[in-house]
Parts: C-alpha cells; structure tokens; sequence
C-alpha cells in the first residue's frame, strides 16, 4: 500500500504541551499558566512549567527526528513568548527560540509546520475578554505578521488556529480547558471571534507572501451508534436530523464560513437561542472567507449521537437541544476514545464532497495508551495497531477521490495532555518526566519504517 508520492509524513506537537521554560527569556503569562495552576483543573495538579523541557532541549529533539526520518515537524508558536501581553512590539528573545528551532529543522531537511495558536492566549488578553471580545481576533492579526516577520524568510507552511471549537467550546462553553469559562453565547462569540481572527491573518500572511495557510479543525463524521459498525446502517428521520445538526456545530461551523463565507442555518438558531447573532458585523463573513490552500483535519474519534427528545443541550454544545451523545460499541484507547479507523475515509471523503478543490492534511491522529518501559523499549502494539487501521483508511480516501496531502502523527513525544495532564501519553517517543529521558516506542521505528517505504 504506497502512498503518492511528496505525501507528506512527519509528527505534530504543541508550545505549552512541550515547552516548559515559563518565565524565560520575556515569556508572558498564558491562560494555560494560570488555569492549571488554579487547583482542580488539571488531573494530578500538572502544570506546563518544565513540560518536556523542549525549550532547552530542542536541538537533540530534531536530532531525533532526523533519526525517525521525518519529512515534516508541526509545531506551535507560544503567543506570550512573544507578545508578552498579546499587543505591541515583538519580544525578540522570544522569536529567538523559534528561529533557532526552525534553523536547526532546515538543517535536517524537516519542513517546519507552524501553527500560529494551539491555545496559550496571553492571559492579558484574556484579561480584556479573551475570544469573546471582538479585539482578539486583530491582535491574533498582528501577532501572526509579527511572526512571520522573523519566520517567514524559511517557513513557507502557515496554519492560523488549532482546533477552533476546542478553544470556543472547551475554554468558554464546558469550562474543561483554560480559560475555563461557562456560557454558551460566549462560546458562540468566541467561535465568531476566533473564524475573524483566522480570517484577517490569512489575509495579512499571504500579503506578506506565505505560500500555504490553512486552518486546523478537530473534525469526525457523526454516526449513529448503528451506523458505527455499519456504514450502510439508515438513520431514521430524528437520528439523521440530530446527526446533521451535530456535524453542522463540530465542523461545518468553521469550515463553511470559511470556504462558502456563510454559517450553516444550524449554527445560527444555536447563537439565536444563546445570545444572539448580533457579535457577527457586516463583512465578517466576508474576511472570514480568505482563501486558504489546505484544510488541517484533527482525527481521533468518531462522535456518536442518538435523538433524544426533551434532551437539554450539553454545556459544550449550545444548540445540541434534543441529542444525547454516547458512546460506540468499539474499542476504547485510553482517553475512552472508540478505536474507529474508518471513521477517518468517511470523514475525509464526505469534506472532499462537501468542500471540493481544497486540499486535505491529517495535522493530527493518534492515541493514548498506558506505556510501560521495559528493558529501555515501549512495546506499544496497541498504538501501532491504531496508526496502522487509520493510515490504511486514509489511503482508502485517497482512492476514494480525497486530495489528502500528507499525515502527521500526534505526537512526537508524551506531553501535557491538557486537563488530563501527564498521566496520558500520545508520543511515539516515551518521556520519562523524571530524567527528560526520550525513548523511542516501537511505534517510531515502525513510522520510521513506514515513511521510509511511504507505504505500508
Ligand atoms: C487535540 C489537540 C492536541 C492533543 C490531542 C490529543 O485535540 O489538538 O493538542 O491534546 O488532541
């Protein structure tokens, strides 16, 4: 099974899951910093303080991806380092570490990947609002064209945001991550705010001449629990029309405004019965719309959903009234996420219909597993197995028609898993927190295997 060929393979990671180094060299205060330092946010009291210590280690990491023959390293740029406060002159020492980064990538022949927000906003600007004030999306703006002022000579891959609803839905809406709000009109500003704030930088990159931009969405195809074994399984009349509706709040929100410029009839009755739709001005639509060259696709699981009359919404879906979210009857990894590879072809096959002529990535796919090292190896069968059943699906899209460009790998090391702290590893490289220690899981050399033949 061989892939086409400049299929692009390589790893993601993100600056507050892996950075550490917290208060150097002029970094400001995220809300990451302050979320999980306020007790009962985050399991086990983890913080990002030292993280994987990457900041001071980043030169040895690439030399690790070298070793794993990565063609591509995604990586996320911390706003706070920065801009210390979210506005104002760039804080050079903080650019520093970037450029650093992405020289010594250029030396090993890896194409830097760079996203712009993977969610650490300055908690100043979180101070004044955060996403639901309208002011974040032009200081998103500016913060974009400040990086690319120092960056953009060697990177020529740009992605805006991580995962929108995450930020929107999580930081405002459950309050699950930082900054931990609740209220689901703000949630729904905050996603209006974030698309805007996409929008204007996408347009201010490609003046300044990125050659790519795109934007990252957490996206899964939405599925009965009937139709999680089988594809060809018919909803009935209320089940299909909560799954549309629920598709139409995770993705079509974000992607539909940005390659058709307007908001699916389902999204604005949620912001009708939230608040309103009075955060979206005149033009919005309009920016929002700037042309991207790819769409980032963040996979994991599928989401599943039955109708369910009288259902209230949930807290991190405003205008889910009436669906029940459950569970699939499928194996789980160790987040309880449902192994469900060819969730991944339906997904990737239904956007390349519903947003035809926009190129695909897999910016994310990966899974948690409780590793244990043993003799200095991580044999970690089960996340080979996950990486395998989900390459094999996306090689099923591309045979499908899906114009799917390449597939990262979440992620390059364990990390901060957000609220759930250390205590889930996602690497293909094991990271003893204690040392800094890096040991590469059998599933590296097995990606290693797998790009080297780009194939399975
Ligand atoms: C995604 C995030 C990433 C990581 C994985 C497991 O939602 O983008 O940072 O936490 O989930």
């Amino acid at each position: 099974m061989i892939f086409p060929e400049n299929f692009v393979w390589g790893a993601a990671t993100a600056s507050y899951q892996i950075e550490g180094a917290v208060k150097e060299d002029g970094r400001g205060q995220s809300i990451w910093d302050t979320f999980s330092h306020s007790p009962g946010n985050v399991a086990g009291g983890d913080t990002g303080d030292v993280a994987c210590d990457h900041y001071h280690r980043y030169a040895d990491d690439v030399e690790l991806m070298r070793e794993l023959r990565l063609a591509a390293y995604r990586f996320s740029v911390a706003w706070p380092r920065v801009q210390p406060d979210g506005t104002g002159p760039a804080n050079p020492r903080g650019l520093a570490f970037y450029d650093r980064l992405v020289d010594k990538l250029l030396s090993a022949e890896i194409v830097p990947y760079v996203t712009l927000y993977h969610w650490d906003l300055p908690q100043a600007l979180e101070d004044r609002g955060g996403w639901t004030d309208r002011d974040t999306a032009y200081r998103f703006a500016e913060y974009a064209q400040a990086v690319h002022d120092r960056l953009g000579d060697r990177v020529h891959h740009w992605a805006t945001l991580n995962e929108p609803w995450v930020s929107a839905f999580l930081g405002y809406g459950n309050g699950v991550h930082a900054p931990g709000r609740r209220d689901p009109g703000d949630a729904m500003r905050a996603a209006h705010h974030l698309l805007l704030g996409h929008g204007l930088a996408t347009a201010r990159l490609r003046e300044l001449g990125a050659r790519s931009v795109m934007l990252v969405v957490n996206s899964a195809p939405v599925l009965t629990p009937a139709q999680v074994n089988d594809p060809d399984a018919r909803p009935d009349q209320a089940d299909a029309a909560g799954v549309e509706r629920v598709h139409a709040l995770l993705t079509r929100q974000f992607l539909d405004p940005v390659i058709h410029g307007r908001y699916p009839a389902q999204v604005l009755e949620a912001a009708e019965r939230n608040g309103g739709t009075g955060h979206v001005k005149d033009g919005d639509l309009r920016a929002i719309a700037a042309p991207i060259d790819q769409i980032g696709i963040n996979y994991y699981n599928p989401c599943v959903v039955e109708a369910s009359p009288g259902e209230p919404a949930d807290a991190a879906w405003p205008g889910s009234e009436g669906v029940r979210f459950g569970g699939a009857d499928a194996p789980t990894t160790a987040m309880g996420w449902p192994i469900v590879p060819d969730g991944l072809s339906r997904l990737l096959v239904r956007l390349s219909h519903d947003y035809p002529g926009v190129p695909l990535m897999v910016t994310e796919n990966g899974a948690a597993f409780d590793d244990v090292v043993e003799n200095g190896r991580v044999h970690d069968a089960d996340r080979v197995s996950y990486l395998d059943g989900h390459l094999r699906e996306a090689h099923r899209a591309i045979e499908a028609g899906a114009d799917l460009r390449g597939y990262l790998v979440w992620s390059l090391l364990d990390n901060f898993e957000w609220a759930e702290g250390y205590s889930r590893r996602f690497g293909i490289v094991h990271v003893d927190y204690a040392t800094q220690a890096r040991v590469p899981k059998d599933s590296a050399l097995w990606f290693r295997d797998v790009i080297t033949r780009n194939g399975l």
